[in-house]
């Protein structure tokens, strides 16, 4: 096996001391990492006075990572700037949220060439290489200068925005051009794939085989449709273990035998907080008779909170939570419970559990693994239901969940109103069918298609008769 060097922003190895508590990621990425006793190179999220490039190594639970610190003139334009002020919004496609600075797209090519520089003596010659997501989309550019041969990956984990918003970026040409410095460059869903493939025609003139390959200026990538998955098996495990049980007694208590709806999420414009909220509102305004009867549990931990748009949605959600338990509020009930922190994934496995319905309505998202855990979690004998936005990746894999359009207030409304009175044995087949997706398509099946696009040789032995 070819050892594998992961690159993304953000290193989260696996915990040794809160196994119960990883990130999606982390739990995608650790397995193959341990196997290929690979490493996982990115940002500390740390900072530190003057760049060095000075690597720490670390090794958690059999995983070596290897990291730096960045300047605060870095973090502000590449983190905060770029990637979070300008992609993350033109991405989620929010134009009129992204802001477009030059310094900006200064201090992301100096981290991308900063990060090129210090992972150039780490890559032995059989390496394989895999990049991680919008914050390093020129990365692959940047090695190859460097004389880098080794057969390269990226990945996208965020949506891919139709070209027409794409050409809103000042600077799109370049980012997209350096997309084809890698090998293999991958997508959730065939809608992001497709946005791609119709800028590269349209934008670059590039030739699309019909064997998944794209050809621009000489090169030739493969572009291919890899929809992230979980650990399925483990999570429902997990759902079942002590301290998802702890959990789900304590919710099922305080629930007072009241349905709870569920929704979990970063604090993020792009999940459709406001949007949700007001569905929610709108039940309780229709529906007199769910009163006391029903309550929702958020849990939103904040994020990004240097960035404005982050500011001013948390300002929101503050207020619309407030007019919401305002109004339907009785001193017996609570009909919102909103929460500002974050939970260890065991934790959250019995809240999802315990949960009647799992409310995800992202605006966009690049897949959503919340969907996929709140399936995972449930019990097979009265299973909870998913409702999930038409406009998650998720969506293309499961379509047995009550799908809705996350900006209409009144189709979540129905939503919700369905799935809280829907019959067992529905509940049943539904979810019956999303397990069997959420178990088939989990994340080694993900891993299993992106490396056998990144390293084909290799693919083609594991399959040869012994
Ligand atoms: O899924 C997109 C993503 O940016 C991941 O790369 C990241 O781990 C997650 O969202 C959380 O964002 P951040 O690292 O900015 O807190």
């Amino acid at each position: 096996m070819k050892r594998l060097i992961v690159v993304s922003n953000r290193v989260q190895p696996p915990s040794e001391d809160e196994p119960g508590n990883q990130g999606g990621l982390t739990v995608a990425l650790s397995t193959v990492l341990r196997e290929s006793n690979g490493i996982w190179f990115g940002w500390s999220g740390g900072e530190t006075e003057s760049f060095t490039g000075h690597i720490n190594f670390q090794k958690s639970a059999g995983v070596t990572t290897a990291t730096v610190d960045l300047e605060p003139q870095d973090i502000q334009e590449y983190y905060d700037g770029f990637a979070n002020r300008t992609l993350w919004p033109l991405f989620h496609y929010r134009v009129s949220l992204a802001e477009f600075e030059r310094g900006f797209v200064d201090g992301y090519e100096r981290v991308n060439t900063r990060f090129a520089d210090t992972l150039v003596p780490l890559i032995a010659s059989d390496d394989l290489v895999w990049v991680h997501d919008y914050h390093l989309i020129p990365l692959g550019q940047r090695l190859r200068e460097r004389g880098v041969t080794n057969r390269i990956g990226f990945f996208l984990h965020i949506p891919w925005p139709p070209m027409r918003l794409m050409v809103s970026l000042p600077n799109h040409q370049e980012l997209v051009e350096s997309l084809f410095a890698y090998d293999v460059v991958g997508f959730h869903t065939q809608d992001w794939l497709d946005s791609f493939i119709d800028y590269a025609r349209a934008q670059m003139d590039a030739t699309v085989g019909e064997d998944g390959t794209i050809t621009w200026n000489g090169r030739t990538i493969r572009a291919v449709v890899c929809p992230i998955g979980i650990d399925a098996r483990e999570f429902a495990e997990t759902a079942n273990g002590p301290a998802a049980e702890t959990m789900r007694q304590a919710m099922e208590q305080s629930a007072g035998g009241r349905a709870m709806i569920v929704g979990v999420d970063r604090l993020d414009y792009s999940k459709g907080l406001q949007e949700r909220f007001i569905g929610y509102e709108r039940l309780l305004s229709q529906r007199q008779d769910l009163h006391e009867k029903v309550f929702l549990l958020q849990i939103a931990p904040p994020s990004r909170e240097s960035v404005q748009t982050y500011q001013e949605i948390r300002a929101s959600l503050d207020s619309l939570s407030g007019r919401i338990n305002g109004e339907f509020s009785s001193v017996e009930w609570v009909p919102l419970r909103y929460v500002n922190k974050g939970y260890a994934r065991d934790a959250l496995a019995g809240v999802y559990r315990a949960a009647k319905v799992g409310l995800v309505t992202p605006l966009r998202d690049g897949m959503n693994l919340v969907a996929k855990e709140f399936v995972a979690a449930q019990d097979p004998d009265d299973p909870g239901v998913l409702v999930l936005s038409n406009f998650a990746g998720a969506a293309a894999q499961m379509s047995q969940a009550v799908l809705v359009n996350p900006y209409s207030p009144d189709e979540i409304a129905d939503a919700l109103a369905l799935a809280l009175t829907m019959p067992l044995a529905e509940r049943q087949e539904r979810w019956r069918a999303l397990m069997d997706t959420v178990l088939k398509e989990d994340v080694m099946w993900w891993l299993g298609l992106f490396m056998a696009a990144l390293d084909p040789a290799e693919a083609d032995e594991a399959v040869e008769p012994a």
